[in-house]
């Protein structure tokens, strides 16, 4: 409930104005934004992967129907990827690109070619890239140029979101052709008629979904902070004898680190997800959407500094 208020008002120019504008915001943001310069992005990531955690950077941005826009983002990762190879960082780091953000809105070619172009700099540089997954309507053309990604990239990863009701089947076309795939719960306001809705019909989607990729040919990456699913997967692990390092745990930057340094004591791949730049509102907005007490300390922080 407070999760659908919380994203409907996301879309209000005047909630985002004063949320964007506000001065807190940007201490708020610190919980779960790395900075906003490649600087900020580099030092991040370096402090996580000498802790023995992998990172898959964002590079905050979404929703452009301005190609210039969508050319400036992908100049943005070409560069970040340099950068990251220049600093001794990418078998460590890899990125995750929205499409959104490199013209997908505009025309599937011009995100196909942009996102082309960024995974060319990623195996230039030695390492992968995700392809994060937005809202439903998006989907089939997500998988779409993930499908014609993977036939010169095959290590290019899809996101599956297990509170879409078609997700079973997407991790079983996925898996069969072994594939990288996050399994996330799903971020975005969707509609009933594609997405369940409680808690439990969207934890029990995961189960399903982690049981396909498990027993798959792919590389299943468990994106979750949530701990009965997270033991869910070790148990699965076990239980199909999947060796340490076939698989990996995902987690957000700033949520549950203790976790995810425990897994990485215990010999799991972990891999934290960095986000840094300017264009943080909506990120921020889906953060504090999935959980209420992330809705206090951001209004408690506004009541007492604005
Ligand atoms: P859930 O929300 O049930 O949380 C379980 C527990 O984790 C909470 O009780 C709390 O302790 C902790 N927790 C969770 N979120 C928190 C937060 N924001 N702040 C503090 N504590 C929190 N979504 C999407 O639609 N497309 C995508 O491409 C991605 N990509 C992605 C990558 C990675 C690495 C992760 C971890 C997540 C995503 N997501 C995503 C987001 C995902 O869909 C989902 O919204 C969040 O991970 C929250 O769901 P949980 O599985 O953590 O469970």
């Amino acid at each position: 409930m407070l999760r659908s208020v919380i994203l409907r008002a996301a879309g209000d120019a005047r909630v985002k104005s004063l949320v964007a504008t506000a001065p807190v915001s940007r201490n708020v943001v610190a919980r779960f934004v790395a900075g906003e310069s490649v600087d900020d992005a580099v030092r991040a990531t370096r402090g996580l992967v000498q802790d023995g955690l992998r990172v898959s950077l964002d590079h905050l941005g979404e929703d452009t129907t301005n190609p210039g826009q969508a050319e400036a983002t992908t100049k943005a990762y070409v560069s970040l990827l340099g950068r990251l190879a220049d600093e001794g960082l990418t078998s460590g780091a890899e990125v995750s690109v929205k499409l959104s953000a490199v013209g997908q809105a505009l025309d599937e070619s011009l995100a196909t070619h942009n996102a082309r172009s960024i995974c060319e700099a990623a195996a230039a540089a030695g390492t992968t890239v995700t392809l994060d997954m937005e809202d439903h309507t998006t989907t089939d053309s997500t998988l779409r140029i993930h499908r014609e990604l993977r036939a010169d990239f095959p290590s290019t990863a899809a996101v599956i979101q297990s509170y879409l009701r078609r997700s079973e089947d997407d991790c079983r076309d996925l898996a069969a052709c072994g594939s990288r795939v996050r399994l996330c719960k799903g971020a975005y306001k969707e509609p009933e008629s594609v997405a369940f809705r409680s808690r439990g019909e969207v934890d029990r989607s995961y189960v399903r979904c982690v049981k396909v990729l498990m027993n798959g040919s792919g590389y299943p990456m468990v994106a979750t902070h949530d701990p009965r699913l997270v033991a869910i997967a070790g148990a699965l692990v076990r239980q199909v004898g999947r060796e340490q390092g076939s698989y990996e745990y995902q987690m957000l930057y700033g949520v549950r680190p203790d976790e995810q340094r425990r897994l990485v004591g215990a010999g799991e791949t972990v891999r934290v997800y960095v986000p840094y730049g300017d264009q943080w509102y909506g990120y921020l907005m889906r953060r504090l959407a999935e959980r209420p007490a992330n809705v206090t300390f951001f209004l408690r922080a506004l009541a007492t500094k604005s």
